[in-house]
C-alpha cells in the first residue's frame, strides 16, 4: 500500500481526495454521505448572505461534459449556521467552508463560520476580473483567523490571478470552477433548451480536465502555496494527472453527482493500486512531477513493441499520413520516412505498442 497521506494547510488527510463544492454537499446529510463514502476532508456548498434563488432545469449531463446553471446555497447562511455545519462535523473530517463573493459580504459571513471552519474557500465565480475585489475578499476572510483559500474560474488568466492571490495573504488555491457559459440543445425535444435562467450553462465533467490541469500547471510554476486541482476527476489516474501537475489534493464535484458519495473512496483506493502498480511509495513522490520536465521535442518516430500489439488497427487509421501499416501476422509496423512525428499514434494505442522515443 502506497502511503497517501497528504499534508494540506497544516492538516493531515488521510489521502488527497475530496468534494468540490457542489450538490453533493448541499446540506450536513450530504456533507455526512461525502464522509461516508471515503472524502479525506469536507469543502461545503458555497454560502452567500442569502439564499439563491436557483433557476430550473439547472443540471444535464452528457457523459463527455456536464451542465449546470446552479448559483450558491438555497439554504440561507443563518441555516448553515445553526444546523447544518454542526451537523457535518459529526463526521469529524476537517472542513473547508466555501463562500462569496464580494469583501463586504465575507466579512460579515466569515467569523461567524470561523467555529466550524478548518479553512475557508473564496469563489470569486461573480467577482470582476480584476484582482482587486478579490485580493479584498481574501483581506476580509483572513480576519476570522483560518487559512484561506481561493477558488479560481477557468475563464481568468491564472497566472496574475494567483500571484495576486498570493499577495494578499491567500493560503492555498483551488482550481478550477465550472467553464463557460456553454449552450446545449435537446434536439429530440424539437430544440428546447437543456437549460433554465438565462437558458446558458456551465461546463463541467471530463471536458473541463485539461482546462483545469493547464491551470494547476500555470499556477504551481508562480505560486508556492498548496494548490487544489478540481475539474474532470471521476478515477485514480485522473489525480495522478493534477498531482503531477502540480496540485496536493483534488476535489469532485461532477463525478459524485452522476456516481453516488462512494466514489471518493472509490477514486482513493484506485490511486493507491495505480501508486502500487507504477512502483510509487507515496503521493509525495508524484507531486509536481510533470513541473520537471522540458517541454518535448519529437525528433524520431515512436519506437514500436510489435510483440504487444493486438492488430486492432486505431493507430493506423488515424495516423494521417499514412506510416503505420498491419504486417501479415496483424502486428504494427511502420514506414519510417512517412512519420511526421505528430506523436498521435502513442497516445492511441491502448495496449502500450507504441511508446515515446527516446530523445
Ligand atoms: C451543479 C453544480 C453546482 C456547483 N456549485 C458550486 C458552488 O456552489 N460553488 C463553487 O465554488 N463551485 C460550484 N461548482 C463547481 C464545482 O465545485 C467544480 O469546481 C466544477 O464543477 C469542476 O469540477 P467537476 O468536473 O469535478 O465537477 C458546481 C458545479 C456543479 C456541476
Ligand atoms: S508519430 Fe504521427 S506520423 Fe508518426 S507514425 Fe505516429 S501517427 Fe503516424
Ligand atoms: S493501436 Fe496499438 S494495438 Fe492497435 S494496431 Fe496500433 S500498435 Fe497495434
Amino acid at each position: 500500500m502506497a502511503d497517501l497521506t497528504t499534508k494540506l494547510l497544516g492538516l493531515t488527510l488521510a489521502h488527497p481526495v475530496m468534494p468540490a463544492a457542489g450538490p453533493p454537499v448541499r446540506d450536513g446529510e450530504a456533507l455526512l454521505a461525502c464522509a461516508k463514502g471515503g472524502a479525506a476532508a469536507l469543502v461545503t456548498k458555497t454560502i452567500s448572505v442569502k439564499a439563491a434563488d436557483v433557476p430550473t432545469p439547472n443540471m444535464a449531463d452528457f457523459k463527455t461534459y456536464f451542465l449546470n446553471t446552479e448559483l450558491w446555497t438555497e439554504l440561507p447562511p443563518e441555516q448553515w449556521l445553526e444546523v447544518e455545519y454542526a451537523k457535518a462535523k459529526q463526521a469529524g473530517l476537517p472542513m473547508i467552508i466555501s463562500m462569496g463573493y464580494t469583501a463586504e459580504e465575507i466579512a460579515e459571513m466569515a467569523p461567524k463560520v470561523k467555529p466550524f471552519a478548518d479553512a475557508i474557500e473564496l469563489s470569486t465565480h461573480y467577482i470582476a476580473d480584476d484582482p482587486k475585489p478579490m485580493q479584498d475578499a481574501i483581506r476580509a476572510a483572513k480576519v476570522a483567523g483560518v487559512p484561506v483559500l481561493v477558488k479560481m474560474s477557468p475563464f481568468r488568466e491564472p497566472q496574475p490571478a494567483a500571484i495576486a492571490a498570493q499577495e494578499a495573504g491567500a493560503d492555498g488555491i483551488v482550481a478550477v470552477n465550472s467553464y463557460g457559459p456553454a449552450f446545449g440543445v435537446d434536439i429530440e425535444h424539437g430544440g428546447k433548451l437543456w437549460m433554465g435562467g438565462k437558458g446558458y450553462g456551465w461546463i463541467s465533467g471530463p471536458a473541463l480536465k485539461p482546462i483545469a490541469l493547464r491551470m494547476v500547471y500555470d499556477i504551481a510554476q508562480v505560486v508556492d502555496i498548496p494548490i487544489i486541482g478540481v475539474g474532470g476527476i471521476s478515477k485514480g489516474t485522473d489525480v495522478v494527472e493534477f498531482l503531477m501537475a502540480g496540485a496536493t489534493a483534488v476535489g469532485v464535484c461532477t463525478a459524485a453527482i452522476t456516481k453516488g458519495h462512494s466514489i471518493f473512496g472509490k477514486i482513493a483506493r484506485q490511486l493507491d493500486r495505480w501508486l502500487d502498480q507504477h512502483g510509487y511509495a507515496s503521493v509525495e513522490e508524484i507531486r509536481g512531477l510533470a513541473l520537471k520536465h522540458d517541454v518535448p521535442q519529437m525528433t524520431k518516430p515512436p519506437i514500436l513493441v510489435p510483440e504487444r500489439c493486438t492488430g486492432c488497427n486505431q493507430c493506423v487509421i488515424s495516423c494521417v499520413y499514412g506510416a503505420l501499416y498491419l504486417d501479415e501476422n496483424r502486428k504494427i509496423r511502420i514506414h519510417e520516412e512517412n512519420c511526421e512525428k505528430c506523436g498521435l499514434c502513442i497516445s492511441r494505442c491502448p495496449v502500450n505498442a507504441l511508446l515515446p522515443p527516446e530523445e
